[in-house]
């Protein structure tokens, strides 16, 4: 079931400590991911991808969902279909993350929801010369990849402290431990959550909110059509999702996928500058040649 969420004074600050109602989650069956995290888990990036795959998974483990995006028709489809799948409610926001007010609308939108679970998985990347790129899309990816998602996991955290448990999964990537030529601010954007969500991992274990940073490396989504980028092959969503949550808790980080691990091997011996470059080669075969010079229509 799609539900709305409730009137409050827009944009009115939430009070972390303030005691939760337990609402929602009347359709849910007690599954072990409920049962650790609670009753609802939001979702970013569900729209598509890596999202929607973790917000099937968590569906499918009977947690309720918020789901977030830009695009709200894929939104509402995805919670009808889950909806009448699996015994949980559904609740949609179309918001830009981009949008500096974003954090406030996902915050009227799940105020009287538990919420134990956040997957920020909203994110996207660029193929080719920074030059090249336009700087309002780069900086965009900065407020997407990076400042929305620290407004997210300060937010939810606070109130998971409080709650005295949660769980936060983070999206980095196997571009996150190097600097990536012809990828270089997503490499960066990526970076900043691989540490983040380490030092976090650190810091809240004493709250007991479980933090994971998840980094895979090619997965097949839609990310390659947004960055302009071509894989040769690429690991399935479902597995990232599955995998992630099965570690959440367990460890701090997974590379989860064949791809993501065999990738990660290889370049775990070689010192910094050489994995640069490698990246940068790697990197420059999958960035799709401008337009006007052979990419095709
Ligand atoms: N695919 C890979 O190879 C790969 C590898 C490593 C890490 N990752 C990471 O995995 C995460 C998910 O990517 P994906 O592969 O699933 O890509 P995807 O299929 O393109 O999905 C990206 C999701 O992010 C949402 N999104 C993008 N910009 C947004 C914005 N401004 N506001 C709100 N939502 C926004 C998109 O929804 P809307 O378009 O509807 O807004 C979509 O739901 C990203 O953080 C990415 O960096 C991907």
């Amino acid at each position: 079931m799609n539900i709305p969420p409730p009137a409050r004074t827009p944009g009115a600050p939430a009070d972390a400590t303030a005691p939760l109602p337990q609402t929602g989650g009347m359709r849910s069956s007690a599954t072990e991911l409920g049962r650790k995290y609670g009753p609802w888990a939001v979702v970013t990036g569900a729209s598509d991808g890596i999202g929607r795959a973790f917000a099937r998974a968590l569906a499918a483990a009977g947690v309720n969902l918020v789901l977030v995006a830009r695009r709200a028709h894929e939104l509402e489809t995805l919670a009808r279909e889950l909806g009448a799948q699996y015994p949980i409610d559904c609740r949609v926001l179309a918001v830009d993350l981009a949008d500096r007010d974003a954090m406030v609308q996902l915050q009227d939108c799940t105020w009287e929801l538990d919420v134990g679970l956040l997957v920020a998985c909203a994110g996207f990347g660029s193929a080719g010369p920074l030059l090249d790129q336009d700087p309002g899309t780069e900086t965009a990816m900065v407020d997407v990849n990076c400042r929305a998602v620290l407004q997210q996991c300060w937010h939810f955290s606070r109130r998971f402290a409080a709650r005295g448990r949660g769980g936060v999964v983070l999206m980095s990537s196997l571009v996150a431990f190097h600097g990536t030529p012809w990828s270089a601010n997503y490499a960066a954007t990526k970076a900043y959550v691989q540490s983040l969500a380490e030092a976090l991992a650190h810091e809240w274990k004493s709250q007991h909110v479980d933090v994971i940073a998840c980094a895979p490396g090619p997965v097949a989504t839609g990310f390659t059509r947004r960055a302009r980028m071509q894989m040769a092959r690429a690991d399935r969503p479902q597995v990232v999702a599955e995998r992630t949550l099965a570690l959440l808790g367990r460890r701090h980080m997974v590379r989860p996928g064949t791809l993501s691990r065999l990738l990660g091997w290889s370049l775990a011996t070689a010192p910094r500058g050489l994995r640069v470059a490698i990246m940068g080669r790697i990197m420059r075969g999958m960035a799709a040649p401008p337009v006007g010079l052979g990419s095709g229509p």
